[in-house]
């Protein structure tokens, strides 16, 4: 169903694209179960995966998970500083987001950036409940995709478990917000999408932040650290301890393992950031 935005101070209606259009829960079901069962194969060990949804998808993609053998670890909610208002007058205005993380093995060590994430929350342990604006005006320099999310989000998921140089996968890329945020911290990118105009969208903004000045000044207007210069420190003090190179997802296999996304999930595009 398209949903209602303001604009102008107009009330419109926001086509969010085919993808987000419901089939019936036995569809999702399907849907979830197929491409979360090809990623748990592929992925190694003592990988983590992060999964936004809203209402609609969020609890088929709970079920299915515990059906697959993941391991729960948070289901962090995402409280929008700034919600679009709900003009119904119905209901309470939709103001968060679920983004699930689970580890693929119970028994294996996972990574989890403990101590940072108590700095950046005033030197209290972190909670399941993160405060974040919605997505910011510059952050659409290069195009608009319907449902991109904000960089401070994503941004807070990887350096919570990733290490520098990871591999992160995201198979649902649109405007590669996990690629930017991963190429802006030093870590590698691998996006995928049936959409060819999002995956130009996320061209650009692979263009765009390979301006010096341009990764500075995104990486300082990111939401989330007390200091504007926070972010800088801590990616060069983790850059001096740590030399050993993380993956999550086995790079050795990446275009073979693609390649089966491929057709499984009638992709039709591959894009590469590195
Ligand atoms: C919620 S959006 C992702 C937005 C992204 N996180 C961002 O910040 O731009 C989901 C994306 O998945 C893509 N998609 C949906 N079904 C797909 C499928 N079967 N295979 C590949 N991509 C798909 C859509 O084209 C859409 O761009």
């Amino acid at each position: 169903m398209d949903g209602l935005s303001i604009q102008s101070g107009q009330i419109v209606s926001v086509n969010k694209g085919g993808w987000d259009k419901s089939y019936g829960i036995n569809h999702i079901n399907e849907f979830n179960r197929a491409w979360l069962s090809l990623v748990r194969e592929k992925i190694n060990e003592n990988a983590t995966i992060w999964i936004s949804g809203t209402v609609h998808n969020i609890f088929s993609v709970r079920q299915i998970l515990i059906e697959l053998g993941f391991k729960i670890l948070n289901i962090i909610t995402w409280e929008k500083n700034n919600p679009p208002p709900n003009f119904s007058y119905r209901y309470f205005t939709h103001s968060t987001e679920q983004v699930i993380w689970v580890k693929k093995n119970e028994k294996i060590p996972y990574y989890f950036n403990y101590e940072l994430m108590k700095k950046i929350n005033g030197n209290k342990q972190m909670k399941d409940v993160w405060k974040l604006p919605t997505i910011a005006p510059w952050e659409k320099s290069c195009g608009k995709h319907p449902t991109q999310k904000p960089l401070s989000l994503l941004i807070r998921l990887i350096l919570a478990s990733t290490k520098p140089n990871a591999w992160i996968l995201d198979p649902f890329t649109g405007s590669s917000t996990t690629g930017i945020v991963a190429n802006l911290i030093n870590r590698q990118f691998i996006g995928i999408d049936q959409e060819e105009s999002y995956l130009e969208i996320s061209k650009n903004r692979k263009l765009e932040i390979e301006s010096l000045q341009t990764a500075v000044d995104y990486r300082q207007k990111l939401v989330g650290f007390d200091h504007k210069k926070d972010l800088e420190q801590y990616l060069l003090e983790e850059s001096s301890s740590n030399r050993d190179i993380q993956q999550n997802f086995n790079a050795s296999h990446k275009i073979e393992q693609l390649s089966i996304l491929f057709r499984v999930n009638n992709l039709n595009r591959l894009f590469l950031y590195d």
